[in-house]
Order: structure tokens, then sequence, then C-alpha cells
């Protein structure tokens, strides 16, 4: 048995990772973000107090646990730098605690600048949270990226300049954002501290025994490789892109889980087929609070899609789903599960299309629920729960294949029934 677990999102982000990272983060010794940079936002209740972390591992408020960030990660350093000073009111993080990997590229005013001006000059924008994101992964892919370790090296950094350069509008855009750049210059320094080569640590660690935490960031849909492309993310989010970051033996893993929301949410563009455009996804974004972390944002809603999660769990390999935010569902007379598609041309799908098109182009096939109308319980195990609600989770797992190990009722850590 491995010792290392990796935690992903099942569905197109914001399925509620943050929680689970922070629960599942007591029983281990290293949190690690493989992928995404401050896209991400994941939103945890610490003390009854909200926390919204972009960068930093939802482990850190576990006292004790070292938090790192893998060579897959992009990093936007004075953003970083505010998160730091931001969860000082729950825990000082230290260059022992935070380990930042020398490999991991920079997001730069450049690369945020290159993602708004695509997003506003597209005839079909991707809706993206316009931090950099894409053209960041995209110059690391050009082999004309900035790593952390060059980054937080003056004289690298001057190379760096010099290689883009050759382009005169990066050469406007410096002169025309000098105070992003200046701050750019000066979070240098104070991030210097925290770099290293944090794979090599991490891997030294789970050698010696130590648990490692794997945290995905946004959801296996938004896969660069797997999910609904061009609207998607520029990383690996399913599990496997874990392997990647962090550059280990996927035989020292032992739990990979997948969250979901007991619905589903979308933010930005792109094929949503169970999406509701109604008062019960009217209900849903009110009580689920369906605004994004990062943007603010509103996010789409719609009934579970059970053929995205049987494919979300063949790309990841799921031990269980976390099916989270079931409370959301209370009240409801009749709740919905798409079981398959239906398409004008090719008829019944049961598998999810890798033609964005043609998903753009399916019907949801329902299996119908009953609604429950007492509260959940706020802990405990699976069983506790009510019987219409215990028939939900047994249904759905009947229909997705795999079992579901954790159920979220709540927004706080103590909201999470076990099996
Ligand atoms: P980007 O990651 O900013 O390039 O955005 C690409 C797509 O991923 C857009 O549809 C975003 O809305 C979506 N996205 C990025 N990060 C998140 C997240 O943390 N939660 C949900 N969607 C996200």
């Amino acid at each position: 048995m491995g010792n290392v677990s990796i935690l992903v999102g099942a569905q197109w982000g914001d399925e509620g990772k943050g929680k689970w990272i922070d629960i599942l983060a007591r029983d281990t010794d290293i949190v690690a973000r493989f992928q995404g940079g401050n896209n991400a936002g994941h939103t945890l209740y610490v003390n009854g107090q909200k926390v919204v972390l972009h960068q930093i591992p939802s482990g850190i408020f576990q006292p004790g646990k070292i938090s790192a960030l893998c060579a897959g990660v992009v990093v936007n350093p004075s953003q970083l730098i505010m998160e730091i000073k931001k969860v000082a009111d729950h825990v000082v993080l230290t260059p022992e605690r935070l380990w930042l990997s020398a490999r991991a590229h920079v997001i730069t005013p450049w690369h945020i600048h290159l993602d708004s001006k695509r997003e506003s000059e597209a005839a079909n924008p991707i809706g993206t949270t316009k931090r950099g994101i894409g053209p960041t992964y995209a110059e690391k892919a050009n082999r004309t990226g900035i790593r952390l370790g060059d980054y937080v090296n003056e004289g690298k950094r001057k190379e760096w300049y010099e290689l883009l350069s050759q382009n005169p509008a990066f050469v406007e855009h410096r002169k025309t954002h000098a105070a992003d750049w200046r701050e750019f210059e000066e979070s240098a320094a104070q991030l210097k501290a925290f770099v290293v080569d944090a794979e090599h640590l991490v891997r030294k660690e789970i050698k010696a025994g130590k648990r490692a935490l794997l945290e995905g960031a946004q959801g296996a849909l938004l896969d660069i490789n797997h999910g609904t492309y061009p609207y998607v993310t520029s990383s690996e989010t399913a599990a496997g892109g874990a392997f990647a970051s962090l550059g280990f033996s996927p035989r020292n893993v032992d739990k990979i889980y997948g969250v979901a929301k007991a619905y589903v949410t979308r933010v930005g563009s792109g094929a949503f087929p169970t999406e509701l455009n109604d008062s019960v996804g009217q209900h849903l974004a009110t009580l689920g609070k369906e605004f994004g972390a990062t943007t603010g944002r509103p996010r789409r809603c719609g009934w579970l899609d059970a053929v995205a999660l049987r494919y979300s769990g063949a790309i990841s390999g799921y031990d269980g789903l976390i099916l989270n935010k079931m409370d959301i569902l209370t009240g409801l007379d009749e709740i919905k599960v798409c079981v398959a598609y239906d398409h004008p041309v090719h008829g019944r799908i049961e598998e999810f299309p890798w033609d964005h098109d043609i998903l753009q182009e399916c019907k949801p096939i329902y299996k119908s629920f009953k609604g429950w109308t007492e509260t959940l319980p706020a802990g405990g195990k699976i069983s506790d729960l009510p019987a219409a609600a215990r028939a939900y989770v047994d249904g759905v797992e009947e229909i997705i294949g795999y079992p579901v190990s954790m159920v979220g009722t709540g927004v706080n850590r103590q909201d999470a029934l076990f099996r």
C-alpha cells in the first residue's frame, strides 16, 4: 500500500475540493498542489471564518503540515505574497513549511495582458479567469517561459527579459506598465527563500514513509487533454497530472478521490448538457452560493451528470467519489440524474463524447429520484442520511459504477459523512 493520495475535481471545477483537502490533511504530512495557478479559488471555513486560497494548498490550516507547489503549477509571485500575508492570522508560513518548486513557471504581467487581450479579441472567448494561465503554460511549452528558480536569480531574470525583448510589444508593455513590473521585480526577493527543489524534497519524504496528499485544481472536465477542448484550462487536471508534476512512481499511490457536487456547475463558456435555466437552476445557484471564488462570476447550474462522472472516473481512476453539497438539494420535490445523452444524429450516447460540437447538441436523459425535506446530518455516517437521501446516494453509485465514499452536508469541516 502506498502513502500518497490524490484528490481532484471530478466536474468543471468548484466542487469544494478545499474543504476536503483540509479534512484529509489531518492524516497526512505534506499537501502539494500539482497544477493550475491563481485561477483556482479554494474556499474553506476555518473556525467559522471564510478563507479563499488561490495558490497555497488547502491543507495549510492543519497544524504542522508542509505545503508544496510542484513543477506543474504556475505561480503569480505578488499574489502569492499577498496570500501568505492573508493567512498569517491563522498560520505563519516559513520556508520550512512552504516549498515552492524551482521548476514551476512564473505568471508575469505580460502573460496576464496576453490572456485579457486574447479573450477580448476572440470570436468565441473561452471565458478564462484572465489570470494569465494559458499564456504562461503556452510560453512554457514554447521553451521561452521563466521558472521560479530563474526568476529569483537576478541575472537569469535579466536574460529572460532580453529573450522576450525581441518582441516590441513586450518592450512596450514593460514601459507602459512600469508599476506592475516593479512589483514583479520586488516580489522575487521576497519569495527567494521559499524556492527549492520541491519535487526532490517531497519524494524524499514519501520514501521516508511520510504521507502526501496531492491536490488538484479546477476539474477533470477542464483537463487540457481529456476535457471539453477548447473550453478547458491549460493544465492536466485529471489525476495523471499529479505524476507529471511531482515526478514520482504511481506505485506510491494509495487512494485517488474525485470530488463532485451533488449537482453540476460550470463557469465560463462551453457545453453543459444538464444546464438548468429555470427556477431549479436558480434554487441551486442561490442556496449553493454559486459565484466564482476567484472572479465573482455567477456559475451556471444543472443536474448531476453521471455520463460525465463515469468518464471522469475512467480518466482518473477514482477509488471513491466525494459527493459534496448534498444539503443544497434539500427541499426539492424531485432530483434528477443524467444517465445518458440523446443526440439528434447519433441517438442514445452513453460515453462522454470527445467532440465538443456533439456534446453541445446532446440532450440529457434523466433518472428521477424522490427529494427530501429533512436537514441532513452534520457529521457521522452516510447511513445516517434520511431514507430518500440515502436512496439518492445509492442510485448515484449504481449509475456511475464506483463508490461514493464521503458526502458533504455543509460548508464546515465537520459537515462530512463517511462510509
Ligand atoms: P483559465 O484557467 O483562466 O485559462 O480558464 C479556462 C477555463 O477554466 C474557463 O472556463 C474558466 O472559467 C475555467 N476555470 C479556471 N479555473 C477555474 C476554477 O478554479 N474553477 C472553475 N472553473 C475554472
